[in-house]
C-alpha cells in the first residue's frame, strides 16, 4: 500500500509547484529585481539605448538617485520621456517594477532596499498622481 500512493504525493507535489510558479497569475510571488531587470529593462539601460541612463553610469544615475527611492520609482513606473510606463510591459505589478528600479539604482551607486508594502503604497500614489498629470498634458 505504501508505494501506491509515492506516484500520488509526487502529483500533488507538482500541481503546488504550478500553483507557486512566476507564471501562476496574481498570487504570484514577486520576481527578483535582478530577474525583472534582465528580462525588460536590460533591452533599453545596459547600453543606454536612445537617452535611457545606462546600467552603472553613477554620474547619470547620481541625480535621480538623489530624487529618491519613492519620488524616482513612482515617477518611473508613469513613464517619463522616452521611458515607456512600467518599462514597456502594462501587466508588470508595481512591486517587480520597484524591484528592478533598486537594482538598477544599487548598480548605479545606490544602496536601496525592495520596498515593503508601505514603501509601495507611497510609490503607488506618486504614480498615480504622475499618470493623472501626464493625461491632463495629453488634453
Ligand atoms: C524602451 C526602452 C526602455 C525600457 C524597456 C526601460 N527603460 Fe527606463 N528609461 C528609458 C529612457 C529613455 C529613460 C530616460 C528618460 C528621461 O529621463 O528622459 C529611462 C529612465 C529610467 C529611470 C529614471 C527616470 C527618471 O525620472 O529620471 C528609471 C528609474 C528607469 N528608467 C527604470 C526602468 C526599469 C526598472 C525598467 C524595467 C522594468 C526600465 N526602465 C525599462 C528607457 C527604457
Amino acid at each position: 500500500m505504501r508505494r501506491a500512493t509515492a506516484p500520488l504525493a509526487a502529483a500533488a507535489l507538482a500541481v503546488a509547484a504550478t500553483v507557486t510558479s512566476p507564471h501562476a497569475g496574481a498570487q504570484a510571488p514577486a520576481r527578483s529585481g535582478e530577474a525583472v531587470y534582465q528580462a525588460l529593462c536590460s533591452v533599453c539601460h545596459a547600453e543606454g539605448k536612445d537617452t535611457a541612463p545606462k546600467t552603472g553610469d553613477r554620474k547619470a544615475w547620481a541625480p535621480r538617485i538623489r530624487e529618491g527611492q519613492v519620488a524616482l520609482t513612482g515617477t518611473a513606473a508613469a513613464g517619463i520621456r522616452l521611458m515607456p510606463a512600467r518599462g514597456g510591459d502594462p501587466s508588470l505589478p508595481l512591486e517587480e517594477f520597484a524591484r528592478a528600479t533598486v537594482h538598477l539604482a544599487n548598480a548605479s551607486g545606490a544602496q536601496w532596499k525592495d520596498p515593503d508594502p508601505a514603501m509601495l503604497e507611497r510609490i503607488a500614489a506618486v504614480e498615480m498622481r504622475r499618470v493623472e498629470q501626464l493625461r491632463k498634458k495629453q488634453r
